[in-house]
């Protein structure tokens, strides 16, 4: 990270230059700038350390435990098949359950794209619902980044872990699902994201998104719907 870039970071002031915002930058530094137990609940997507996208040459050991520190209420982590048991070992006692997910339509491809079946691994409480996801996937482009997760999950997972007005962090937002999903469901997020051309697709993504009312969608609504398709 260059001191152009560390320097704009220093600038930030918590909470009014976090919340609702994409902010470009490393997100263990970004973290660094947010005190214990502001964010209700936590989704990160690391990258997964299988160098399949430029991104993806590391898995970034400990950024869990930063999760922890941020966390009221829970944190979901993808963090792929291969670190499965790193990511548990740095949960720690906070591990709580996998959360498996299967895309229902099975149209998935490509080396890092959507896959059929999504696990996560979560610490905290799931506040309504299982730990079993199905989802059909409505829309298959790519967003301009080779790993974006399908919106119809994120909204499943955010409609488990958080309510309404909730305050949500996704420390990898790369597309902007996470972001978009929040806004869509009357959820605060904090997207972060180190790579300035996909803040740049986030922000334009969030831009095309309206803003549901809190109560236009209800879980047992969504997941119905989910089921129909
Ligand atoms: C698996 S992708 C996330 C995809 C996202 N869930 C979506 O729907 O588009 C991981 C992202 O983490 C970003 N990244 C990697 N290291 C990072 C870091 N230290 N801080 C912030 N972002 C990082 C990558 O640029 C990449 O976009």
């Amino acid at each position: 990270m260059s001191n152009n870039s560390l320097n704009k970071l220093a600038k930030l002031s918590w909470p009014d230059d976090f919340i609702d915002k994409v902010i470009c930058g490393n997100c263990l530094e970004v973290m660094g700038l947010i005190p214990d137990k502001q964010i209700d609940f936590i989704f990160a997507d690391s990258p997964y350390g299988r160098n399949k996208a430029d991104w993806d040459f590391y898995y970034p050991i400990g950024y869990e435990k930063e999760i922890l520190r941020l966390a009221k209420n829970g944190v979901v982590i993808t963090c792929g098949e291969k670190n499965i048991g790193t990511a548990i070992t740095q949960l720690g006692d906070e591990y709580k359950a996998p959360i498996y997910a299967w895309n229902k339509n099975g149209m998935t491809r490509g080396i890092l794209g959507y896959q059929n079946v999504i696990i996560a691994l979560c610490a905290g409480k799931i506040k309504r619902g299982q730990n079993f996801i199905q989802f059909s996937i409505s829309d298959l482009s790519r967003k301009n980044h080779p790993a974006p997760k399908p919106i119809e999950y994120m909204r499943a997972i955010i409609l488990r872990f958080s309510d309404p007005m909730d305050l949500i962090l996704d420390p990898f937002l790369g597309s902007g699902t996470t972001a978009v999903a929040c806004k869509e469901l009357g959820r605060h997020f904090i997207g972060i994201e180190i790579n300035p051309d996909y803040c740049k697709i986030a922000e334009h993504r969030l831009a095309q998104t309206a803003c549901q009312s809190e109560l236009a969608i209800t879980f047992h609504e969504l997941d119905h719907k989910v089921e129909e398709k």
